[in-house]
This record gives structure tokens, C-alpha cells and sequence, in this order.
């Protein structure tokens, strides 16, 4: 079915975002509405679903959006291509033909450190960078360097599921500073943390900001109490911004390490340009430490890995070119994101207002509230899974706080996110 045709158009019409209104004097330059085909991509996404109970092999929609299969919104890379000064930067990088071993290069270190100045006004040396190949490596590499077995690791779930791992794995404990929510609103328990980072077992803090899947953008007061709690009791902060450039209009994104030296130097910032450009599968990001004792520590633990050293260099390029010559394409995607998410909240206002959408501030990643719908998690996932074909991430995989919900990714066509609400609407009203 065309788009103009669709049941759900005149819905989201009107938000569709004004090329002209947010990028000035810089055309549209990729057509967010189209659905690529990505079958026989090996992609994540598309040909496995590990989100919640029902996997297995999955034949989703086609591009037409034609066929009952399912329609994955789960897994955080976006159905959008790269920006197109990242596409050609590679075909000139593959022209070249010789693909050796390659290191980052300064003209790398320039657009990153560029990037974090232009962007958010934070100034990095570029001595400071640690790159690694992906942030989740780089919170495993951090259990193994700053803990030992038996120590513990303060989280703050409902939280981006990852994280868990990366603690166990080193032998270590996870302790949750749950975030307190009321009415759909999310906030630090401060006294909480005060109380658990006392213990000396608990070593490291992961700070997930903006926060998955609750899509807050933390401010500079809510970080320092955060910080300063960490600080008094020697526990190093590992600050997690991967989401840190999808910013929602009327938000402001903080980064930690830009607080000042005092929560910089027990710090490791987690960057990387993969959540913003679609980069995923590249593999590159960059830790900031600004601390030399602390770098060292990391860097030394790093060449125990035996994956320090060398860079993908398509990656180096992919990842260079997105942070050089990238804003334009990004401040188009992140309108295009923000109608995503107002045709989802206005949808579900008109047609299913028992499902509360969390306000977004940042990241791409709605989180819904279903349990106006009063149904228990084995029938909440067949009525999204099997009945409505919509492959989510459900709520409770990032910690029992998150029973009741589900994070749809909204990195996808508006007409793709349509054709889910519809089903969803379908299948709640059979119930
Ligand atoms: C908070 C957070 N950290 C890390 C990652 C993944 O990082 P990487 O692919 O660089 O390992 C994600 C992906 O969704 C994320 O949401």
C-alpha cells in the first residue's frame, strides 16, 4: 500500500518535518520514508529477534510493506542508510583498493575531538581517547581493569540490558539504584545512591545518559549530585553517551566529562558515533580518560585483549567522514524521529490511550506503558509478538522494573511505524 493511502497518513502528515525549518539552506538528503530491504544483510534486526520469548527464524515485511511478517522495532540501529558523505568517503576508501593493517590516524583524532567541540562544546585532547571496538567491549574491558571478583556494580535499571553482562562476566555483583518513577516520569534516587556507592565492595558506577530505554536527557544538576555521590565514595563513574548526540528538540545533552576535572578524572566517557550515523557494525568508538593513572589502567588491560592496536579501516573512514561532514544528515534524521514520535504519542492518545508513551528527550527508543492493558507478560508478548507481529524489546529484559512495558525503536520509516500501530490496534481490540 502507498503511504498517501495508508489508513495512518493523514495522521502523521502533519508532522512530517520542514526540511527548511531545521536544516538551514541544506536539502533533505535521504528519503527517511523508504523502507530499504535488508534481507540477506546478516543484519540483526531483520533475520534473528532475541527481544523476548517467541525467536526464531522471523520473514519480515518486504519494502512494499506488503505480507503479515513481522516488523522489527527491537534491536537499536535505524532502517535509515548512513549519511551520504559517509557512503562516499567509503567508495572512495574501497577505490583505493589496498585495505591493510590500519591505526587511527590524526585527521581521526581532529574530526572526533572536532565533533565533541562543534557539537556540545567540550573540549578533548586528543590523548585522552582510547578507541575500542564498540562500547559494550569497552564496559567489559572496564569491569576487568577496575574490579576485581566479588566486588560489586551500581546500574540504575530499568537500563540498557548489556550492562548486566559486562558486570557478571568480570565476576562481579550488580546493584541497582533504581530510578524512581512517577506518573511516566523518571528521576534519580539520590539517597539510594548515596547509601549503596557507601559500600567498599561497590567499585564502579555505568551511567546511561541520555538514559536507555527511558529516553531521559539527565541535566547538569541531576549529573553532579550523581557525580559527586560517586566521588566521595571512590567509585569511578563509567558514563555511557552513546546516545548522547540524539537530543530531542527543547533538550539539552550534558556531557559528563564536560562537569569539570573533579568528575572528568574518575571518569571513562563512553562515545561513539554509531547510535548517531547508523554506524553500528563498524565497531569503533571512543573512551574518553582524562585521568593518565586511569587511562593507563585501561589501556594496559586493553593490550591483555589482544584487540588494541588496530582499526577496521572502513570503519576509521566510515567513522571520520560521519563526524566531519554528518550534521546536516543528523539534524534531518532527529526531526524526522521527533514526527516518529509525535505520530506515536498522538496515535496512541486517538486510538489506544490505555498504552502510556514515556515524554522522549533522547535516544530513538520510545518506552511504552501497556499495563493499562492489565494483561501478564506471557500474554502481553503474544499479543505483540504473535498476534500483532510487532517484534519489540520487552520491558522487563532491562531489569523487573520494566514488567508492563515494551521500547519500540523509532528509527524507522513513518509508514513502517504506521503499519505497527494499526496491528497493534488490530490486535488489542481482539482481545
Ligand atoms: C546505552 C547503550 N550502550 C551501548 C550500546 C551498544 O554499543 P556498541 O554497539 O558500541 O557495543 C547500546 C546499543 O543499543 C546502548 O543503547
Amino acid at each position: 500500500m502507498r503511504w498517501e493511502n495508508h489508513p495512518f497518513s493523514r495522521l502523521t502528515q502533519a508532522t512530517t518535518p520542514d526540511p527548511e525549518n531545521h536544516t538551514k539552506g541544506t536539502a533533505m538528503t535521504t528519503d527517511f520514508d523508504q523502507l530499504i530491504d535488508r534481507s540477506g544483510t546478516g543484519s540483526n534486526k531483520w533475520s534473528t529477534y532475541r527481544g523476548g520469548s517467541h525467536a526464531g527464524p522471523i520473514t519480515p515485511i518486504g519494502p512494499d510493506l506488503k505480507g503479515d511478517g513481522p516488523i522489527p522495532m527491537w534491536v537499536a540501529d535505524m532502517d535509515f542508510a548512513s549519511p551520504p558523505p559517509v557512503l562516499d568517503a567509503l567508495r572512495a576508501r574501497i577505490d583505493h583498493g589496498i585495505l591493510g593493517y590500519t591505526h587511527a590516524t590524526d585527521s581521526y583524532f581532529d574530526a572526533v575531538t572536532g565533533w565533541f567541540k562543534k557539537r556540545h562544546g567540550w573540549e578533548v585532547p586528543a590523548d585522552w581517547i582510547s578507541t575500542t571496538p564498540g562500547v559494550v567491549p569497552a564496559l567489559h574491558f572496564a569491569v576487568k581493569t577496575w574490579c576485581q571478583p566479588g566486588d560489586k556494580v551500581l546500574v540504575q535499571r530499568p537500563v540498557y540490558y548489556p550492562f548486566f553482562r559486562s558486570i557478571t562476566n568480570g565476576g562481579c555483583e550488580i546493584v541497582s539504584n533504581t530510578l524512581i518513577e512517577e506518573a511516566g516520569v523518571y528521576t534519580m534516587d539520590f539517597d539510594d545512591l548515596e547509601r549503596k556507592a557507601a559500600d567498599p565492595k561497590v567499585k564502579l558506577a555505568i551511567l546511561c545518559s541520555p538514559h536507555n530505554p527511558i529516553g531521559r536527557v539527565w541535566t547538569a544538576d541531576e549529573l553532579r549530585r550523581f557525580g559527586e555521590i560517586c566521588n566521595r565514595h571512590q567509585v569511578i563513574v563509567i558514563a555511557d553517551e552513546i546516545h548522547g548526540d540524539l537530543i530531542m528538540p527543547g533538550q539539552r545533552f550534558q556531557p559528563y566529562g564536560q562537569l569539570g576535572a573533579a568528575f572528568a578524572d574518575n571518569a571513562m566517557i563512553c562515545t561513539a558515533p554509531s547510535k548517531t550515523f547508523n554506524l553500528a557494525g563498524m565497531h569503533l568508538s571512543n573512551m574518553v580518560i582524562s585521568n593518565p593513572e586511569l587511562k593507563q589502567a585501561y589501556d594496559g588491560y586493553m593490550t591483555t585483549t589482544g584487540v588494541a592496536g588496530g582499526l577496521n579501516p572502513l570503519a576509521l573512514v566510515a567513522c571520520e567522514a560521519a563526524y566531519r561532514d554528518g550534521e546536516p544528515w543528523l539534524a534531518d534524521v532527529l526531526a524526522y524521529i521527533h514526527g516518529n514520535f509525535q505520530t506515536l504519542s498522538d496515535t496512541l492518545a486517538t486510538h489506544l490511550p490505555m498504552l502510556k508513551p514515556t515524554a522522549l528527550q533522547g535516544t530513538y527508543l520510545a518506552w511504552v506503558d501497556f499495563r493499562g492493558l492489565g494483561l501478564d507478560q506471557p500474554k502481553l508478548e503474544k499479543m505483540t509478538q504473535l498476534d500483532a507481529r510487532v517484534l519489540l524489546d520487552e520491558g522487563h529484559v532491562f531489569g523487573p522494573e520494566g514488567f508492563g512495558f515494551e521500547r519500540f525503536n523509532l528509527a524507522c520509516p513513518r509508514p513502517v511505524l504506521a503499519l505497527a500501530l494499526s496491528r497493534l490496534q488490530d490486535a488489542i481490540g481482539r482481545l
